[in-house]
């Protein structure tokens, strides 16, 4: 009998969110980098064939996705790291960031990098990648004398996901100043700045190529509790159900422990559950006593700390004794349908990026809806 431990990832929920992340952009290109999110590479590419284009974070991921058939555009976000990743860019048909002068230091060694579709990359805030934007007029002019083929400016928001207190408009305003000048050297020149965040208000941002990730895995990029968060929370559809089973139940008697370290001393009868998941399937360790789990049509709670390969939960009924109808081999939903994945990320101090990201191999992703 195989591990009950699966995440369900339900691929028409995801072609669902790609059509509402399209919104008013002209074009989105699906981030699908660190294995989507978590959700598996390659089904996901293969599922968004209504997909414009796709992000990943490096060449790995790209060759990845054109070995297995994919033939939209790909963009890679970090760029070549050296010669042998802009070689493989040309072979592979990549659309290639670049963001620093050490790059553009390799691009004009050989006339054959004009081939490529580059997006050169403005730093608007964030002090990570990209050319300054004082930089920026100068770095075009490079290009040029370079021959090079720079397809899209593009930059990344800092605090599109706090919009209370972003300062998101100004920094895209400044950008649009860039790529207004920009358009009498480039007239083809297309726009991209919008992840999810941005995406979802939209109202205020528009460019050309939209670079929409965590909205497509029905997430929301929200800082959380907002009431922007709450608004998308309903309106996304969950893509991935991480489920396992109960695979023991028992009586513990108050004053016992449960589970590692004792930190959760019972002061009644409880009955708890064993659920086969745990930290070493990416399920969070910090997951604390009375994080939700959704079993039989009922929320139940972790009780005690999560273990490497299991978890407890308390299936008391305080007022009626046990639960009827939760035994050996009832399903419990992790996050998913029922249970939203910011819920979980809110009370581990992370974010559900991290907790989708961080699921391992061992637990087997089943597509449906292919
Ligand atoms: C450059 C870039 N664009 C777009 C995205 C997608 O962001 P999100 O998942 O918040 O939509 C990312 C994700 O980190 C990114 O690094």
């Amino acid at each position: 009998m195989a591990r009950p431990t699966q995440a369900i990832i339900n691929l028409q929920h995801l072609r669902d969110n790609y059509q509402l992340a399209k919104g008013n952009s002209k074009l989105a290109y699906a981030v699908v980098k660190a294995n989507a999110y978590g959700h598996g590479l390659v089904p996901v590419a293969q599922a968004l064939s209504a997909a414009d284009g796709f992000a990943v974070a490096c060449i790995e991921e790209a060759i990845q996705l054109r070995e297995s058939g994919i033939t939209q555009a790909i963009l890679v976000l970090g760029g070549g790291i050296d010669r042998s990743e802009w070689e493989a860019a040309l072979k592979h048909d990549l659309e290639m960031v670049l963001h620093h002068s050490h790059q553009l230091a390799t691009l004009t060694t050989d006339s054959r990098f004009g081939q490529l579709k580059l997006w050169l990359k403005i730093d608007t805030g964030m002090n990570r990648l990209g050319f300054r934007t004082a930089e920026a007029e100068e770095t075009f002019k490079q290009c040029r004398q370079a021959g090079l083929n720079i397809k899209a400016i593009m930059t990344h928001f800092a605090c599109a996901d706090d919009l209370e207190k972003s300062k998101t408009k100004d920094q895209f305003d400044a950008f649009k100043r860039i790529y207004e000048q920009q358009l009498l050297h480039w007239p083809d020149l297309t726009l991209s700045s919008n992840n999810s965040a941005a995406v979802l208000s939209s109202e205020n941002v528009n460019d050309h190529i939209s670079r929409p990730g965590i909205m497509l895995y029905g997430s929301s990029p929200y800082i959380s509790q907002s009431t922007t968060d709450r608004h998308f929370r309903s309106a996304l559809k969950p893509v991935m159900t991480l489920k396992s089973k109960i695979v023991s139940t028992h009586w513990v008697n108050p004053g016992e422990g449960v589970g590692y370290g004792e930190t959760q001393i019972v002061s009644q009868p409880t009955r708890v559950g064993i659920v086969a998941i745990g930290y070493g399937d990416g399920y969070p360790r910090s997951a604390p006593t009375g994080t939700p789990v959704w079993c039989n049509g009922q929320r139940l709670t972790v009780l005690g700390r999560v273990s490497m390969d299991m978890l407890c939960v308390d299936i008391t009924d305080n007022s009626e004794g046990e639960l009827a109808n939760i035994e050996v081999g009832s399903e419990v939903e992790l996050w998913g349908e029922n249970i939203n994945a910011n819920e979980i990320a809110d009370l581990c101090g992370t974010i559900s990026y991290e907790l989708f990201c961080q699921l391992t191999p061992r637990v087997k992703r089943v597509y449906i809806n292919q």
